[in-house]
């Protein structure tokens, strides 16, 4: 199954009925940075929007912005255009460029919760940055050893909101980046860059995650124009 398909199955769709909209299901880490970034009048992207949370999270706290969301899932993306009718969803290919946003930039682009959950994650985050006129925010998972990126050794089981063995059997890589890689890669594909931030907290890894080392740091990243 691709990763596509993988975020689409029902019980994963319906876990992001309830999760990840409104500012107590903020990570802490996520909401270090973006309690100070949100201003009225903003444009807002959201790339791997699931159904638009983060677009109930900014309601909270804005009465003006316009929020733009793009997903590799269509489901999601019918759920979230139902929800949140005022705002704008794209379905998109993992692989292919983001056409569907022409050269429109935004003043923050979120991508969260899914730089480790995906091979291409150097190019969403150049893609990401071709798109940020202000503020990119995204996370990774780090650790102190080697960098780990072969999905036999490190990966994420879709067994949350899951009814059968589908789910557990159905799985997606776990990208673990040496936390100096990081640094590295983040200025490499950030280029202009005014000012880089992180902010994170070392943990064991989700229950639904299978990897080779102890603790994972999950860092948060805020890049600045
Ligand atoms: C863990 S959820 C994260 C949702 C939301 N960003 C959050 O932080 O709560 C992952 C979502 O990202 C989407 N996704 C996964 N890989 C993607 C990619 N390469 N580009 C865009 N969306 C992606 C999935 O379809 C799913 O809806």
């Amino acid at each position: 199954m691709n990763n596509a398909d993988a975020w689409g199955l029902d019980g994963v769709l319906d876990f992001f009925d309830t999760e990840r909209s409104n500012t107590g299901q903020v990570y802490a880490s996520e909401w270090f940075f973006l309690k100070d970034r949100m201003r009225e009048g903003m444009r807002v992207l959201d790339v791997g929007c699931a159904q638009g949370g983060f677009a109930s999270v900014l309601a909270e706290h804005l009465k003006d912005f316009r929020y733009t969301g793009i997903d590799i899932n269509p489901a999601m993306i019918e759920r979230a255009r139902a929800r949140h009718p005022g705002h704008t969803f794209q379905t998109i290919t993992e692989d292919a460029d983001w056409a569907c946003l022409g050269d429109e930039t935004f003043d923050l682009v979120l991508v969260l919760g899914i730089l480790h959950l995906h091979e291409g994650w150097r190019r969403t985050i150049a893609q990401a940055w071709s798109h940020t006129a202000g503020c990119l925010l995204m996370d990774l998972r780090e650790t102190e050893g080697p960098t780990i990126e072969d999905k036999a050794r490190s990966y994420f089981r879709m067994d949350f909101g899951g009814k059968d063995e589908r789910y557990a059997s159905t799985t997606l890589p776990y990208v673990l980046i040496n936390s100096a890689e990081a640094l590295e890669t983040v200025r490499r594909l950030t280029p202009g860059a005014r000012r880089t931030s992180h902010y994170g907290y070392l943990h064991p890894a989700s229950a639904s995650a299978s990897v080779p080392v102890d603790g994972v740091m999950t860092n948060v990243w805020c890049v600045e124009r």
